[in-house]
């Protein structure tokens, strides 16, 4: 009989997500009359931006003509959008990224996993806790750990506690670690990260030839003009760090999936027989064997998150889940809980009430209020008596979600 990947039997039951929905699944069959209001995953509701909408409308009509009919593209994706991404996104900051180290991809989540065929199964990897689940289970997924402990932590990993004694952010370690997840505006903690604090890392990564999976998906949502939006912007970080950005959150494309990732051509990593491999070049041959690159359509409409109008409509998109998270805020502080996140990130993340764990205060909000949130320690053992709100829903759910909260918590 064929043998299984094994590695997935150390994985806890689901991914954070699924299981959530089939709690709330479970709770709307036995309580069919519940309004129940969704601020769980971050899945952005708003509809697409008028300038994308309108420029994959355009794309649909090329692909219905023989000369401008697009097969194949190019697995990096098409060079008019990896040059609108390294003039826009990087080179008006001053980060000197180049369009040949841009790859187009159909997802954030897709690249942070798969970047790990590139890399040997003997690194030493570090994570944040709370963390993306992605970072860890990918890595659970290769190999790369032990089992499961009864904290909740899978050995093999270092782990690199955030809460609210240390501010939310990680302390660069002692020992020595060779990959590292880092991810700012934070999910699920909604901190940010200064200049400095990045700084400090990408010291750390040169001194020890590490290398910082640096992921931005919410830099978008930064509003304090001191904040960094990409880690190039710190002196050196070409040398260590590749990242993670995505049209998902800013521009709404979740549900149409394009995303992109920085290699520069001037990381390395070192092969068994100890000679020096340029990550480029192993990435950009995993891309053209695994991938066939992004919808000619789709990256049409990313392309016209640059143009003039994208850019004031992905702006006022922006604003508004950022109001949402204002009021998010605001509320739950005046029902006498504390919160942190939320300024410049779509996640505000609250520590639960009277000694409650995270999921006791998933099961009192669900039930007492009919609103679904995401429990801490789904995000890692720290992040137990925690408990994340997404800002990604319309005015009105949120509105309502912090009435009925107010009104049983106050
Ligand atoms: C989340 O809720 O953390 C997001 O949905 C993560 C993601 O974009 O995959």
């Amino acid at each position: 009989m064929a043998t299984v990947n094994d590695n997935y039997l150390k994985l806890k039951a689901g991914y954070l997500f699924p299981e959530i929905a089939r709690r709330v699944n479970a709770f709307i069959e036995a309580n069919p009359e519940a309004q129940v209001i969704r601020l769980g995953i971050g899945d952005v509701t708003e509809p697409l931006p008028q300038a994308c909408r309108d420029a994959m409308i355009k794309a649909v009509e090329d692909m219905g003509d023989r000369s401008s009919f697009k097969g194949y593209g190019p697995e990096q994706g098409y060079a008019w959008l990896r040059e609108k991404i390294a003039a826009h996104d990087f080179q008006a900051r001053g980060c000197d990224i180049d369009a040949s180290e841009i790859f187009i991809s159909d997802g954030s989540k897709c690249d942070c996993g798969n970047i790990l065929d590139i890399f040997g199964d003997d690194n030493i990897i570090a994570v944040t806790d709370p963390v993306y689940p992605v970072y860890v289970d990918t890595n659970v997924m290769a190999g790369h750990t032990g089992d499961i402990n009864e904290k909740g932590e899978y050995e093999g990993l270092v782990y690199l506690p955030v809460t609210a004694e240390n501010n939310f952010t990680a302390e660069i370690p002692t020992q020595k670690v060779d990959l590292i997840y880092l991810c700012f505006p934070n999910n699920p903690t909604g901190a940010t990260a200064t200049k400095e604090h990045l700084k400090a890392w990408v010291d750390y990564a040169r001194a020890n030839g590490s290398i910082i999976f640096f992921d931005a998906a919410y830099e978008a949502f930064i509003t304090d003009p001191s904040l960094p939006h990409s880690i190039y912007e710190i002196e050196g970080a070409k040398e260590c760090a590749i990242e993670f950005r995505s049209f998902s959150k800013n521009a709404g494309f979740t549900g149409t999936r394009c995303a992109l990732t920085v290699v520069p051509k001037n990381l390395i990593g070192k092969s068994k027989d100890g000679s020096n491999v340029e990550l480029w070049k192993l990435w950009n041959r995993r891309q053209s064997t695994k991938f066939n690159g992004v919808s000619y359509i789709v990256q049409r409409g990313a392309e016209a998150v640059y143009s003039e109008e994208g850019q004031a409509q992905t702006k006022a998109l922006i604003s508004f889940y950022l109001e949402n998270a204002k009021i998010i805020r605001e509320k739950l502080t005046e029902a006498g809980l504390a919160v942190y996140g939320g300024e410049n990130a779509p996640y505000v993340w609250v520590k639960t009430s009277a000694g409650l764990t995270s999921w006791d205060f998933f099961d009192k909000l669900l039930q007492t209020c009919n609103v679904v949130g995401t429990p801490g320690s789904g995000f890692g053992a720290a992040g137990e008596g925690y408990f994340r709100i997404s800002a990604f829903n319309s005015r009105d759910n949120v509105n309502e979600a912090m009435r009925r909260i107010l009104d049983k918590f106050k």
